[in-house]
């Protein structure tokens, strides 16, 4: 493997630049020698259930027709284990996505399964009129892993909760309407946090009030490069000019996730975090993709851009798949919530608050941040090596184990190379790997693997990668 890695990595400056991967040079020809999956200790049990074709007749019709689903030839997913994903034939997958960017510590992992079990076996359901230690515990060990004050814990059963109640909170708390959020983000789908996503695709035509979207300050796209203060005094102006000049807050994630994995332009947080201060808002840190260890320097996003959030938001990576999420403030900003009863039936449900803390003592006890770090920046660094060969690659971006890599058929138009991202993503999922796609283009290849994803596990991706690329030379 590591011989294999030197050679496809190395003295490869005299190939001549390849523009695309092609559809045909996708096959999975006799002549590509594909790198093998490494040997993994565990085998699923035979499946009996119904197969991927009877399973999407029915989605088509008792599901919604809007529901996504991934790859022309569907994929009937039936077990999971650590970084590796079990088809209905057994066959074993590679998960580079993480169930979008939520499975933290690994799939079933065992320590998790264990806490979720246990806890059904005694109590499943106790809403917080009764008092229940695996919410307490949970709270605390939370309250741990944020600066400041950031200690007072509301449990939700999403991300797009977490927003809602975010908003709703900075709303009451400052007296103000007016909420500013980015250009290219991504909240959530309810009426509220659908209003501070701002990406038309995923934006229905119902009432969205008091809502402004920023320039995104997008080191690749926006128009002011990796300037942060540039696009920081455009929000000011947006502040001045669009508001009353007064708001109730800014809410943006560190790393967009849905939109591509865009990484904030330094400098831009710090001075817009003043603004919105200076204007009587609060600042509310989506960490619902980026947090959880996820980049690796850091456990939060935030953390990355030297800024203290008032409210802090989060879900996926916090239950490793269990439906959790929740929002953290400080106890002066969540006293605002005692004016009335605030109550959620499941919000800090014992059994999801158990699982999520054997999944915060995983990620400690297994090092998973130093985890995502080491081969998340091994991986991007060989990603970057590869846009030197492909022009195809148009940016290289992310951290730890948040990775994008833009397609574009023109690197000086910046033309979006979406058949290709599909077709790219479709035949990586036909050799073993599975990657999600994203962006406001939907030409940009999501890396967001469980955070015990290995550095061999980066090798073969990338193995994979070039062998697609590597037989149009
Ligand atoms: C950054 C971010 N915030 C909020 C949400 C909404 O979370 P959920 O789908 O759990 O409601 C998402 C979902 O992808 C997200 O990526």
């Amino acid at each position: 493997m590591q011989r294999a890695l030197k050679r496809a990595f190395s003295g490869r400056s005299s190939l001549r630049k390849h523009r695309c991967f092609s559809a045909s040079l996708l096959k999975n020809n006799d002549d590509i020698l594909l790198p093998k999956m490494p040997p993994f200790d565990y085998s699923p049990p035979p499946y009996n259930g119904p197969s991927a074709a009877e399973i999407f007749q029915k989605r088509r019709e008792y599901l919604s027709s809007s529901m996504l689903h991934s790859y022309e030839k569907h994929l009937n997913l039936v077990d999971g284990k650590m970084q590796y994903l079990f088809d209905e034939d057994g066959r074993r997958y590679l998960d580079a996505f993480g169930g979008i960017a939520t499975v933290s510590c690994g799939h079933c992992h065992p320590d998790v399964v264990e806490a979720i079990v246990n806890q059904t076996k005694r109590l499943q359901h106790s809403p917080v009129l009764f008092l229940h230690h695996a919410i307490t515990d949970f709270a605390e060990a939370l309250a741990s892993k944020l600066p400041g004050d950031l200690k007072v814990c509301f449990f939700t059963n999403s991300g797009t909760e977490a927003n809602e109640l975010a908003m709703m909170i900075a709303r009451l708390y400052s007296g103000n309407h007016d909420i500013i959020s980015l250009r290219n983000g991504y909240h959530g789908n309810a009426p509220g946090t659908m209003g501070t996503t701002a990406l038309s695709g995923w934006k229905f035509n119902v009432v969205q009030s008091g809502v402004h979207h920023a320039l995104n300050p997008d080191q690749y796209r926006g128009v002011f490069g990796s300037d942060g203060e540039k696009y920081a005094k455009d929000l000011q102006g947006l502040i001045e000019y669009g508001t009353t000049g007064k708001v109730a807050g800014f809410i943006a994630e560190a790393i967009q996730g849905v939109g591509g994995i865009i990484e904030l332009a330094p400098g831009y947080l710090p001075a817009v975090y003043n603004s919105i201060r200076k204007a009587g808002g609060l600042c509310i840190a989506d960490e619902v993709q980026s947090g959880f260890a996820r980049t690796g320097s850091h456990f939060w996003g935030f953390e990355a851009h030297g800024v203290a959030p008032d409210i802090v938001t989060m879900a996926k990576g916090i239950g490793n798949g269990i439906p959790i999420g929740a929002v953290v403030t400080t106890p002066e900003i969540a006293q605002v919530l005692t004016q009335r009863s605030y109550f959620n039936t499941f919000g800090g449900n014992p059994v999801c608050t158990a699982g999520g803390l054997a999944v915060l003592r995983v990620i400690e006890r297994e090092k998973l941040q130093e985890n995502a770090f080491v081969v998340g920046s091994y991986l991007k660094e060989r990603l970057t090596s590869l846009k030197e060969k492909y022009d195809i690659i148009g940016d290289v971006r992310g951290r730890g184990l948040m990775l994008g890599v833009e397609l574009v058929t023109d690197r000086q138009e910046k033309t979006p190379a979406k058949v290709e991202t599909i077709h790219f993503m479709d035949q990586m999922k036909e050799n073993g790997v599975l990657i999600g796609k994203g962006g406001f283009f939907g030409n940009v290849i999501r890396i967001t693997p469980p955070l015990c994803f290995t550095k061999e596990d980066a090798g073969i991706s990338l193995l994979l990668a070039l062998n697609f690329s590597s037989k149009e030379a």
